[in-house]
């Protein structure tokens, strides 16, 4: 049987800012990724990739980098779906 995903919901992605010692997560395309270990590697630069650290960075990834395959690069760093706080319990 498959591990299933964990569910991350935005209460927990909030406190992973990638400041004070803590990891950096990010949500791209309904999926959560730990984005630390890339942070040396951005192209952009650490506080650019920050800014969509502890939230959904969707968005924002897509008006600066759409064309950038981001589920490839970062496919080791998958830690789970984003689901809504109701989603979690039900
Ligand atoms: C380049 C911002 C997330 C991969 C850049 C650049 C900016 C930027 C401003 C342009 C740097 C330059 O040309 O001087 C951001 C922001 C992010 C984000 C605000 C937050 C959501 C990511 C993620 C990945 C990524 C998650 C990959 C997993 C890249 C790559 C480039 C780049 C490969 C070079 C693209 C190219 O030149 O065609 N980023 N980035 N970025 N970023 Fe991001």
């Amino acid at each position: 049987k498959d591990t299933p995903y964990l569910r991350v919901t935005p209460s927990m992605l909030k406190h992973y800012t990638g400041r004070k010692g803590k990891d950096a997560w990010t949500v791209l395309g309904g999926k959560v990724y730990n984005i630390t270990p890339y942070l040396p590697f951005h192209p952009g630069g650490e506080p650019e990739l920050l800014r969509g650290a502890a939230r959904d960075g969707t968005k924002l990834f897509g008006e600066i980098h759409p064309w950038v395959n981001y589920e490839g690069m970062l496919s080791a760093c998958l830690v789970g779906i984003y689901v809504t706080e109701e989603e979690q319990t039900t």
